[in-house]
């Protein structure tokens, strides 16, 4: 669609180049004078170039397309975790081998170890061969990490501190979780039909590697009882770069920005108010508002169909993407992509590792797959592919099968395997 005029100026150029080429032959005919013949000789080759050209420039855009939409390699690193991560991980696995198949790419898996299981194998939750790994992929597919088995290990050699780790060392601070309610999983949404309206559709872009998480804490003892603190610092820079984000994704969507603080108390959000009303300003064709956390949270279940992208810092963002995940239905079908500066980004499903149904073939792998097409349109820039993917999860739905998690009435209950075949055959 995008080239369509450029195409059409293109054939007008063509038609009346060759209509003016069939004119001066005509002319050339009568005109005897050896100079102006020349001239007219000379008018004719500048149009048979200019018709050359044309012709030219056509095939080499068609190649170049073919040369973008095929054989094109990636190399991506892949984390199964724990739980469930395993299965609904290979069920993704499946789906990205029958879009290779099917567009001719290749990708090339390579298998790391992170979070209970790295712990289990090698004492940390992050060893250094998996960063590395990581680093030199195009991009990482995460499961998910953690469970009862490693909950009581101290906070730094728990298996949640390998994902911090991680993002931390891919410098990924942008977190993007899309929330939206599917026609087809209506019943599943909490809320009432007159507070849905017409829908929810929104995306929550988290700050993801600074604040409280990955600030200054400590926990001493202070006149014989137990203290602790958490810090939470963001500078000028940290905010912009996850702001334009935002921004930037608003464009694509329905252009409005909402950026949640709690400005009212907090020097932190301060600042990051500040800085994001200036950035605001680069993008005067995108509304945008400012909202306190706590308003968030209860707009969220009370009109969530005014939200179109949230953007906010990472404590508020971690608690307010689950908020507006259940409001759409199962974490079961929600995935999230976290980007940095550059291509490499980290694909997951919102849940966790969900040890009550690990290795029973109960889990939902749609969030894996979803995630999956995900890291297609946004770091392989393979907009077709995603697509093809998010197709073919409708129509599954459509055709009534669910897992358990997102069972209702009248419809066929599949198995995490079975739920990635038919996904698979609909591609
Ligand atoms: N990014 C991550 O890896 C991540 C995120 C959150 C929690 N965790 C870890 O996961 C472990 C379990 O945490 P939790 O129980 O609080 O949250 P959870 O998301 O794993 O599970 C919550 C509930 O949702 C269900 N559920 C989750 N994913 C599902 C799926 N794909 N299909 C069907 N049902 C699904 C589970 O069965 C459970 O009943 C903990 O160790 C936690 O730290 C990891």
């Amino acid at each position: 669609m995008k080239n369509s005029p450029k195409r059409l100026i293109q054939g007008v150029v063509l038609i009346l180049a060759a209509l003016l080429m069939f004119l001066f032959l005509a002319m050339l005919e009568r005109v005897s004078d050896p100079l102006p013949k020349f001239a007219l000789y000379g008018i004719l080759v500048a149009l048979g170039c200019v018709v050359v050209g044309i012709v030219m420039s056509f095939a080499r855009g068609e190649a170049q397309k073919k040369e973008r939409t095929y054989n094109m390699q990636k190399t991506i690193a892949v984390i199964k975790g724990d739980g469930i991560g395993p299965e609904i991980v290979t069920e993704a696995l499946k789906v990205l081998d029958k879009i290779a198949e099917k567009y001719n790419h290749k990708f090339t898996y390579k298998p790391v170890l992170m979070g209970g299981c790295a712990i289990d194998e090698t004492d940390v939750p992050l060893p250094q061969q998996t960063i590395d790994v990581c680093q030199c992929a195009d991009s990482v597919l995460l499961g998910a990490v953690g469970g009862p088995k490693w909950d009581s290990l101290p906070g730094d050699k728990r298996p949640e501190k390998g994902l911090l780790g991680l993002r931390g060392a891919l410098g990924l601070f942008a977190n993007i979780r899309p929330s939206h309610l599917n026609p087809v999983l209506a019943d599943a949404c909490p809320l009432k039909d007159e507070i849905v309206g017409d829908g929810i559709d929104l995306m929550v872009v988290r700050e993801l590697i600074g604040g409280a998480y990955f600030g200054k804490r400590e926990t001493f003892v202070k006149d014989g009882e137990k203290v602790a603190y958490d810090t939470t610092q963001y500078s000028d820079s940290e905010v912009e770069r996850v702001a334009r984000v935002a921004f930037q994704m608003a464009r694509k969507r329905r252009s409005k920005v909402t950026s949640v603080d709690k400005a009212n108390v907090l020097d932190s959000s301060r600042l990051w108010r500040e800085v994001v009303e200036r950035v605001a300003k680069d993008y005067p064709d995108v509304e945008f508002s400012n909202m306190l956390v706590d308003n968030c949270a209860m707009q969220l279940v009370r009109n969530p169909g005014q939200f179109d992208v949230i953007v906010t810092e990472n404590l508020f963002g971690d608690i307010l993407t689950d908020e507006a995940s259940m409001i759409t239905g199962s974490i079961g079908m929600i995935p999230s992509a976290s980007l940095g500066a550059g291509n490499l980004g980290l694909y997951e499903p919102i849940h966790g590792s969900a040890p009550d149904i690990a290795g029973q073939d109960k889990a939902n792998p749609i969030a894996t797959i979803l995630s999956a097409a995900m890291m297609l349109r946004y770091s392989f820039d393979m907009d077709v592919e995603a697509k093809n993917i998010e197709d073919a999860v409708q129509k599954v739905l459509e055709a009534g099968y669910r897992t358990g998690d997102i069972m209702s009435e009248g419809c066929k209950q599949v198995g995490c395997k079975e739920m990635g075949d038919l996904i698979c055959q609909n591609i």
